[in-house]
Order: C-alpha cells, then structure tokens, then sequence
C-alpha cells in the first residue's frame, strides 16, 4: 500500500478547461434542447435560470470549496471533514459510476453517427433507422432481444480512450485531452450555430425557444427538470467538480473559476440550443410544417431529427452533420473521463491502490456493465435510469451536501476558506442560501416529485420496470455506498490529514 503523491493540475488554464471539459457535454447538446423543448420552451428558462442562482452557482463554490480544503476526492473530503458523513461522498461516486455506464454507450451512438455522416446511412425514414435497425429496439424493458454489434464496437473504442486518458493521471491525461478538446468543440459548435441561424426558417424555431408556454410552470415537473438540468450540466452532486477542486495547488482563485465555470457552462448551453432551434425552425419551414411537428421529443432530436436535417440539406449537410456529431462526441468525451476521475479517485483515495490499477478494473466492470444498453431494451433502462438517477439521487445529494456542510461541516468555514485565496468575495448572503433556501428548494422538488411519481408512470413504462431499473437503482446507490461508508482507509488517509490541515494563509481557525 504505498502512498501515493496526488496529481496536481499543471496550470490554471488546463483545470478551468478540464472543469469547463466536465460540465459541458451531452448534458449541453443533447439533453438541454429537448429538455427546454419538453418543458415549454421559454417558459423553462425561469426554473433554469432559477436553479442557476438558487442551487447551480452556490453549489459550484460549495464543492469548489469542500474539494479544495479538505484535498480529497468525495468520500475522503467528507470523511475528513466529519467521521461520520463518509456516505454522503459515496452516494454520487455510486450515482457516477452509474451514470458512465449509460453515458459511454450515448456516446457511442454518437461516433456511429459520425461514420454514418460521411454518407448518410440513414437513409430517408431516420426515424426507423434509428430505433429499428441502429438500435433494434425490443417490445419492452424486459425484453433485452440481441447485442447490436455497432454499437458494441463503437462503446467500446469509447472506453479505450476513457481507459487510456484517466490512466495516465490528472496533468498528464485529463489536462492534455481537455486542451486539445475544448478549443475544438468551440469552433465545431460555432460552425453549427452559425450555419443554423441563417438558415431559411430558423427564426420560425427560435420563435418556439423564446415563446413561453407560461402555464406549464405550475407543473412540478418543469421544475425538477430544471434542477435536474442544471446539477447535471454542472456536473454537480456527482462527485466530479469536488475531485478535480481537489487537484489545485493550495492558493487558486476559487470563487473566480467557479463563475467562469458557470458562465461558460450555461453560456455553451444556450449558445447551443439557440443553433439547435434555428436548425429546427429551417426543418419546419421547408417541409411547410410546425416546429412542434419535426421536434421529435428525448433522444430522437439528435439522432432522429438532425440526421433528418442534414439529410434535407444535401452535400452541405454532409459535412454539417460529420461536424455535428464530432461536437458531440468532443464534449461528451471530456465529461465521460471526469465520471471515470470521480469515481477511480475514491477508490484510490480509500485503498491505497494505484491509479494504473484501479482505473483498468472500474473501465473492464463499467464497459461490462454498458453492454446492458446495447441490446434492444437499452434505450428503455436507459431513459428509466437517467430519469431516477437525475431526479432523485442528484438533487437528493445536491440536498444533502447543502445541509451537512453548511450545518454540520459550516458553510461559513468553506465561504472563509475560499475568500482568503479569492479576488472577489462571497458574501454573508451564500451561507443562506446554502443552509436554507437551497435545501428547502430542493427538498421541496424532491417531496414533490415524488408524490408526482406515483399519479403517472414516468414514460409510460410498465410499473414493474420503473422498480426493477429505476428503483433498483436507487437503493443500490445507497446500500453500496454505506457498505463502502463501512470499509476501511488506507492508512493515514484521514487521521494524518487533521494536523496538515487548515494551513492557508490568511485564513484562521474558525467556528
Ligand atoms: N456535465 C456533463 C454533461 O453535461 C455530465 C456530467 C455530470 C459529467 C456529472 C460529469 C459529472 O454532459
């Protein structure tokens, strides 16, 4: 068990990239629009900008903060704040692991759709070529019909460059791939957003994405949506940001990376969507048709309607689509390496294990585990887990972060720790909001959403797979991770840590 040295960003520019690398990915391309799309247009802009403010930010400066202090990956950053609270850090490094699982293989989609690109394999009907011949879908969640061999192949170069990014360590993989990656996607998305909003019709789509359908704010669900969005984007609540926080030499500007991260995030986000429904709009107008008509809802945007899009455009789609699909697969990859950090970090935070090691088995178990969503029930588990996952693990810990660290650990020890090395300082006002205002926020979403579970079956689907996938999921989260709460550390991983503790300058003993 030898004692490992803790990897270290190379430079501030390489951990505001691998952080801004964590929050944008899928999240931003592939589920904000249909997410802004499903929950009426722009009225869902005033939940989302809500969850920014009252949860998103405060949060972000919360694990900024917690990671950076205590110089742990989740669960060691808990354990070494207070004993007892080691399996609230397990809960999202569980919930990351899970979330890899299905994310790899969305990604794998999407690098098949890339190669298909190149000649539009998809034919005319899209719609069936997706959920029939790409995916094969199978009559029920139960019913798991054969591997798709495609995707098989494609998820698992996936893991490979996962495997190989996070093998090589926190300056020397991660920091490397987010450079080259980030200014990628930039120019990728700027070339689909620009080419998207001067297309003929497009206003007819951002028309839709700024017209608010007002009433569907009295819809719980528009709001948990909303804070489910925003936590995931953020890559909050799942264990991700407090890791890579951890990895700052000891005097970095937190509060000032946390907004640029934010900023960033949400800025991509919208940027994002703004194209995604200009392209839409230009859809609706050459086929003289509503925007509501060719907007598919959930996965279908990306892979059933743009390809459809593409398709229309002709020779010019071709290469709008290759771009397309390699921004999604730009971003989603710098993500899918941070789950994997969060994840491997507490593994070897908590046994001593080298990264080489650790990092190989979780890659073997996770890919394993991803070929349950490469046969023809995959699409249906995968949106059950995502659905409970996002709703109730992520905004439940978000819930659970606010209300130990800000009572029991004490936000105002964070706030204090980040003011001493940060330009511009957070006020009184955050200790509130993380001790109030966010938990009763989203408890309040949580309880909601709950009952709001029982009126209707999510999706439709069968009672018994909303358990079985759903449910299921959730417990094991939880039962793994006060299982693990259980195991011991390494030696010296958190006694050794009290007396080497709060030494940053300016900062003084506090209550
Ligand atoms: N923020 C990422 C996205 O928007 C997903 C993610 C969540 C990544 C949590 C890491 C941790 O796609």
């Amino acid at each position: 068990m030898a004692k490992q040295k803790r990897g270290q960003w190379g430079s501030k520019m390489g951990f505001l990239l691998a952080v801004i690398g964590s929050a944008v990915g899928l999240g931003n391309i592939w589920r904000y629009p249909y997410m802004l799309y499903k929950n009426g247009g722009g009225a869902f802009l005033i939940p989302y900008f809500t969850a920014i403010l009252v949860a998103g930010i405060p949060v972000l400066i919360l694990e900024y903060g917690f990671g950076h202090k205590f110089r742990g990956s989740t669960p060691m950053s808990f354990a070494r704040a207070h004993k007892g609270l080691e399996w609230i850090g397990w809960i999202p490094t569980f919930a990351a692991f899970v979330i890899m699982t299905f994310y790899s293989v969305i990604l794998g989609w999407a690098v098949n759709y890339f190669v298909y690109a190149f000649d539009f394999s998809w034919g005319e009907n899209t719609k069936e070529f997706f959920f029939k011949d790409f995916l094969n879908i199978s009559e029920g969640a139960f019913t798991l019909g054969g591997f798709q061999f495609d995707i098989m192949v494609t998820v698992i170069v996936v893991w490979l460059i996962n495997w190989f990014v996070t093998y090589k360590g926190v300056s020397g993989g991660i920091e490397k791939l987010n450079k080259v990656l980030i200014p990628t996607l930039l120019i990728l998305m700027a070339v689909v957003v620009v080419k998207g909003v001067t297309l003929p019709g497009a206003t007819k789509g951002l028309n839709v994405l700024f017209t608010p359908k007002w009433e569907r704010l009295a819809d719980i669900s528009v709001w948990r949506d909303a804070f489910g969005q925003v936590f995931f984007s953020l890559s909050l609540a799942l264990a991700a940001i407090i890791t890579y926080a951890s990895y700052l030499p000891k005097k970095t500007d937190l509060n000032n990376s946390a907004m640029i991260t934010a900023f960033a995030n949400c800025g991509f986000e919208f940027f994002a969507a703004i194209g995604i429904f200009g392209i839409l709009g230009f859809m609706a107008t050459s086929q003289g048709v509503d925007v509501t008509e060719v907007a598919g809802g959930g996965v279908g945007l990306a892979f059933v309607v743009f390809p459809k899009v593409f398709l229309t455009m002709g020779g010019i789609g071709k290469v709008l689509g290759v771009i397309f699909f390699l921004a999604i697969i730009t971003a989603g990859l710098t993500s899918s390496v941070s789950l994997l950090e969060a994840f491997s970090s507490s593994v070897i935070d908590k046994t001593g294990k080298s990264r080489k090691k650790i990092v190989t088995i979780t890659s073997i178990v996770c890919l394993s585990i991803s070929l349950l969503y490469v046969t023809g029930a995959g699409l249906y588990i995968l949106d059950i887990v995502d659905h409970f996952l996002n709703s109730y693990i992520v905004i439940g810990t978000g819930m659970l972060e606010a209300i130990t660290i800000g009572w029991i650990i004490r936000a105002d020890m964070i706030r204090k720790h980040n003011n001493a090395i940060s330009i511009v300082k957070v006020g009184k006002w955050w200790n509130l909001v993380i001790k109030f205002i966010a938990p009763l926020v989203l408890g309040g979403i949580l309880v909601l959403s709950i009952i709001d579970e029982f009126k209707v079956n999510y999706g439709d689907y069968p009672t018994n797979a909303l358990l079985i996938y759903g449910v299921g999921t959730i417990v094991a989260v939880l039962v793994l991770s006060f299982i693990t709460d259980r195991l011991p550390w390494r030696k010296g991983a958190i006694e050794g840590f009290a007396t080497q503790g709060s030494d940053y300058k300016g900062e003084k003993e506090e209550g």
